[in-house]
């Protein structure tokens, strides 16, 4: 992350999430800086197969991990008999979804992010209605700041269920700060608490067992001319047990590819990187 600046890559997702008819979310336009809002909408009549084309799979990617991480949301509020008292977005970006979605009517939202995102975020989000019951905005540097306190002086009860929502962030971040976050995590969950925790894995590229030096390397090279280098990529087997450590328990793990199965996406089927989405429930 550039000190004092918004994450740039916030705002890639966000621009992925707002093209397609329907857009995979219908407000990530209206957070956009000005100068890429009117390009989201104009692309919003193309058809998806170019969309995705141009965007290296990127609309198919983020059109299919906001339905899983939507999805399993769900399925924990059912869980709960719809009593969801609380949601902490880690990481959150321009993630819309304390606007969007309506079954938070009675949940809390917390958005937890970096303070030159959140900022800039607020800014965008302004005066508009949430479709949630409330949402409060806590600044953190995970790599820096200590999560536990910052959400408890916000107000989060560690005696309610929470939902925990950490998408497409660890890869951002250096072992020991997503080791202290699945801590947190962890100590401020009751029991029946769930987490959507999405991560990379040392050979997410499809090409990553031929050509793992080179397609690392310009991977690596290209988030890092974006400011924001990756770090965290992480083995499944590794991820479960740093959540069995923090009493969590695996209800599923899978990946875009499955995702693109279960929602009937066969382009989903065939993208490059296999991003991973783990649903794990406190103990
Ligand atoms: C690729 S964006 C994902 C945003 C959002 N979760 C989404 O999926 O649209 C990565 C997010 O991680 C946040 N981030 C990266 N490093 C961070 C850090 N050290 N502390 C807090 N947030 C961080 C950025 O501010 C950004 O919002």
């Amino acid at each position: 992350m550039r000190e004092g600046h918004p994450s740039l890559t916030a705002s890639i997702v966000a621009a992925a999430r707002g093209v397609g008819d329907p857009p995979a979310d219908p407000l990530a336009a209206e957070l956009l800086p000005d100068v890429a809002a009117p390009w989201v909408r104009a692309a919003s009549h193309a058809p998806p197969p170019l969309l995705s084309f141009l965007s290296f799979g990127l609309t198919d990617h983020m059109a299919l991990r906001t339905r899983a991480i939507d999805e399993a949301l769900r399925e924990a509020a059912f869980s709960l008999k719809g009593e969801l008292p609380q949601l902490v977005v880690l990481g959150a970006g321009l993630d819309a979804r304390a606007h969007r979605l309506r079954d938070l009517a009675n949940t809390v939202v917390f958005e937890v992010d970096h303070p030159g995102t959140q900022s800039y975020k607020r800014a965008r989000i302004g005066a508009r209605m949430p479709t949630a019951r409330e949402v409060r905005y806590v600044g953190v540097d995970f790599e820096r700041m200590n999560l536990g306190d910052k959400l408890a002086e916000a107000g989060h009860d560690d005696a309610k269920h929470t939902f925990w929502i950490w998408e497409g962030v660890t890869p951002y971040l250096h072992m020991p700060a997503i080791r202290a976050t699945l801590e947190t995590i962890g100590q401020r969950s009751s029991p029946g608490s769930r987490a959507a925790i999405t991560y990379g894995t040392p050979d997410m590229t499809r090409l990553g067992r031929h050509l793992a030096p080179l397609v690392g390397i310009a991977a690596l090279q290209a988030f890092r001319i974006l400011g924001e280098p990756l770090y965290g990529l992480i083995a499944p087997r590794q991820l479960h047990a740093e959540l069995d450590m923090v009493a969590y328990r695996v209800l599923r793990d899978d990946g875009v590819r499955d995702w693109a199965r279960r929602f009937d996406n066969p382009r989903g089927r065939r993208l490059m990187v296999d991003e991973r989405l783990v649903v794990a429930e406190r103990r």
